[in-house]
């Protein structure tokens, strides 16, 4: 049976798809079998960060409608074998479909994968709905900011009305040299407020921003390796977090992250 996770915030543009991709690929790597759902139909953008837009076929409205089985609407990823994408539709009448359509692909699905990582959409409202339904653990995504943070709460809230057995967080876009100077909520106070198990922290990453924009895969070392802690912590329960702020520490540290605040 896999294990189903949702990834949500309630707020847009926070870093769900692309932690859903980045996790995916780890856990991939971990040689598990790992589909990928986009449930954000409409506003769809899975299939862009995971480069395989040109080879969809059938997405999941079609498995819905019956149109195609729920394996033909898989893509498999072109460099790990056991990665694919069940990619959704920019043009579909979206309020047709359920939560209990997304389960019913899901459960066709269960026997063949050990991950189902959901891609669920922002607010709080049907789309949320749809994506949370099938799962039973959320993770919930959050930056560094008051709008996000409370948009987290809000949605946490939500998900005591669904079969969720586990909630973790990851802050995602955090800068080391902000977090050392004073200039960005402590990692410890968001996990505080929100009062959940940390799973993990990902840097802000331009490589991450880039590749997205240029529908390609690549990222730093140092996100490479948050994401690597990451799906480590989400299998195994371990508690490594990428420590931020390494780079911007002693003398040299201190002197980058202030070259960085003048230029
Ligand atoms: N850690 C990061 N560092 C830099 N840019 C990021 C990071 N995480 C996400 N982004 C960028 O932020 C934007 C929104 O991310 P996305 O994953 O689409 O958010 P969501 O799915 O929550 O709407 C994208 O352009 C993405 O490249
Ligand atoms: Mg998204």
């Amino acid at each position: 049976m896999a294990r189903k996770i949702v990834l949500t915030s309630g707020k847009g543009g926070v870093g769900k798809t692309t932690i859903c991709a980045n996790l995916g690929i780890q856990l991939a790597k971990l040689g598990f079998r790992v589909v990928l759902l986009d449930v954000d139909i409409g506003l769809n953008n899975l299939d862009v960060v995971m480069n395989i837009e040109d080879r969809i076929v059938f997405d999941i409205t079609d498995v819905i409608m019956g149109r195609c089985r729920p394996k033909q609407a898989l893509v498999q990823d072109k460099n790990i074998s056991s990665l694919y994408v069940m990619p959704s539709f920019s043009a579909y009448n979206k309020t047709n479909i359920l939560g209990e359509h997304i389960k019913n692909v899901i459960d066709q699905l269960d026997s063949s994968f050990d991950y189902i990582l959901i891609d669920c959409p922002a607010g709080v409202e049907a789309g949320f709905h749809r994506a949370v339904f099938p799962a039973n653990e959320a993770i919930i995504v959050v930056t560094p900011h008051l709008s996000s943070i409370r948009d987290a709460d809000k949605v946490i809230g939500l998900l005591n009305d669904y079969d969720i057995s586990y909630k973790g967080l990851v802050v995602n876009r955090v800068r080391g040299d902000l977090l050392l100077n004073g200039q960005m909520m402590a990692v410890e106070n968001i996990v505080r407020a929100l009062n959940l198990p940390l799973l993990g922290v990902i840097p802000e990453d331009d490589a991450i921003g880039e590749s997205n924009s240029l529908g390609e895969r690549v990222q730093s070392i140092e996100s490479a390796r948050a994401f690597t802690l990451l799906s480590e912590n989400i299998h195994n329960g371990s508690k490594k977090i990428f420590d931020c702020t390494y780079k911007y520490r002693g003398l040299v540290g201190y002197l980058k992250r202030n070259l960085k605040k003048h230029v």
